[in-house]
């Protein structure tokens, strides 16, 4: 822990944290708020993810942090509908795309494949040609021993192929492709990765300095596309702006990557949700929009024959449902539950939808009414709650600091005084 002098809390010089990891949570919550002067309430909460489920899943555990949950509605993917949980902490996306989701005409998708990538990084290749012809020439035995009887293999996944190339001089890069069926499938092909890279170093003669999973999962893309009729989403004019605001982010990657961070807006509250790695989504995501060498919008739209708008969104979606903190959180648990699915490839497949939706209500926004109009209303509402209006009040009061342009919590705290003033007259009078 670090200490700050200049800190009001006083902080206790220096401590030593050696051994931390070995206390309990009680213990290291009793030293957190010892040292730091900080009461720890709102983080002692185990209700949902039990103190030994929490202390399992990652280190140094003193707590946790919620976040709400909400269900995107109106979506049908694939022809079924479905309700989709979603945890974020921002305002708007989950209004925003479940209107999306209602004006549309419903949504198809589909994943390719749950393949992902191993890579090994070879070096000290003397003889590269050399090297990956012996590579090829056992690929049998390779894929062989990365068998491990995991319940991927039973399902009938497991390590499907293997490539290598000369990526530079004495250097060799090997791909290695594992079908992971249901799970996201790091650790799996981590342990693939590390198990045949001794084989592969006897064959080659050369140093395996790299054995990991890549996240830039080319395999495992997912498609998604709607259409929305002129008429529902006011007019060919709209229509012409969006085209026009999806060009503007080919044209600048300045753009580009506030387009796509509004698509995962969408997809990493679901991966939120579901207990899936948003981290390793976001990479794979932002790699393959700078695929073809320039930094590039995710999605992209354009007008069939009868004038109505076309989306259609591509991009990697690694997720699974078995498994990792899926397997491990109830909540997550349930929510898979709500979404009504097994399956990692319908999950990825609903996600892109959701992820075209969310970009689609976000241009629709920025080019109608702007966007401030609907975060405002949700940011009004918020700092109505902090004033301390009630669940009834907080509607009225927030759309009166709306047209007094005025959202503020002093405002908010006046007008919350003067209708329960009111209100009280009122019962008076009576
Ligand atoms: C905000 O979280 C996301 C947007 O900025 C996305 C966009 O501009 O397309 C609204």
């Amino acid at each position: 822990l670090v200490t700050n002098t200049k800190n009001k809390h006083k902080r206790k010089p220096k401590m030593n944290t050696s051994g931390f990891y070995k206390l309990t949570i009680k213990q290291r919550q009793k030293i957190i708020e010892k040292q730091t002067n900080t009461k720890l309430h709102a983080l002692k909460n185990f209700k949902t993810l039990k103190e030994k489920n929490a202390d399992s899943m990652i280190e140094n555990v003193i707590g946790t942090i919620s976040i709400p949950v909400g269900i995107a509605t109106n979506f049908i993917i694939n022809k079924k509908p479905i309700l989709i949980p979603m945890a974020t902490e921002e305002s708007s996306i989950i209004a925003a795309c479940s209107r999306a989701a209602k004006l549309s005409n419903g949504f198809t998708a589909k994943n390719k494949s749950n393949k992902m990538t191993g890579q090994i990084l070879l070096t000290n290749i003397k003889n590269p040609q050399n090297a990956i012809k012996q590579i090829n020439k056992n690929k049998k035995k390779i894929l062989k021993q990365t068998k491990n009887n995991t319940i991927i293999e039973k399902l009938g996944g497991g390590a499907k192929e293997i490539t290598a190339k000369k990526i530079a001089k004495n250097k060799i890069e090997i791909h290695l492709i594992v079908d992971c069926i249901d799970a996201m499938g790091a650790n799996t092909v981590n342990t693939m990765c590390e198990k045949i890279a001794p084989t592969i170093e006897k064959l080659t003669n050369g140093k395996a300095l790299l054995k990991i999973i890549s996240n830039l999962s080319t395999h495992r893309t997912v498609k998604a596309k709607t259409t929305w009729k002129k008429q529902k989403i006011s007019g060919e004019n709209t229509i012409n702006k969006i085209i026009e605001a999806q060009k503007f982010a080919q044209l600048t990657p300045h753009r580009a990557a506030t387009h796509n961070k509004g698509i995962m807006n969408g997809i990493d509250a679901i991966a939120l949700a579901t207990g899936n790695d948003w981290r390793a989504l976001e990479a794979a995501a932002h790699t393959y929009a700078s695929h073809n060498k320039k930094y590039s919008p995710l999605t992209k739209y354009y007008k069939n024959k009868k004038g109505d708008l076309c989306g259609e969104i591509e991009l990697p979606i690694t997720v699974g449902t078995v498994g990792g903190a899926t397997k491990i959180n109830p909540a997550a648990q349930e929510n898979l539950k709500i979404l009504g699915t097994k399956k990692a490839s319908e999950l990825a497949e609903i996600m892109a939808a959701v992820g075209l939706a969310q970009n689609f209500a976000a241009l629709h926004a920025i080019v109608t009414e702007g966007i401030q109009k609907g975060h405002m209303r949700l940011h009004a509402k918020n700092i109505a709650i902090n004033a301390g209006a009630t669940i009834k009040e907080t509607n009225t009061i927030a759309q009166k600091m709306i047209e007094q342009q005025e959202i503020t919590e002093t405002n908010a705290k006046k007008i919350i005084k003067k209708i329960r003033n009111q209100k009280q007259l009122k019962e008076q009078r009576k």
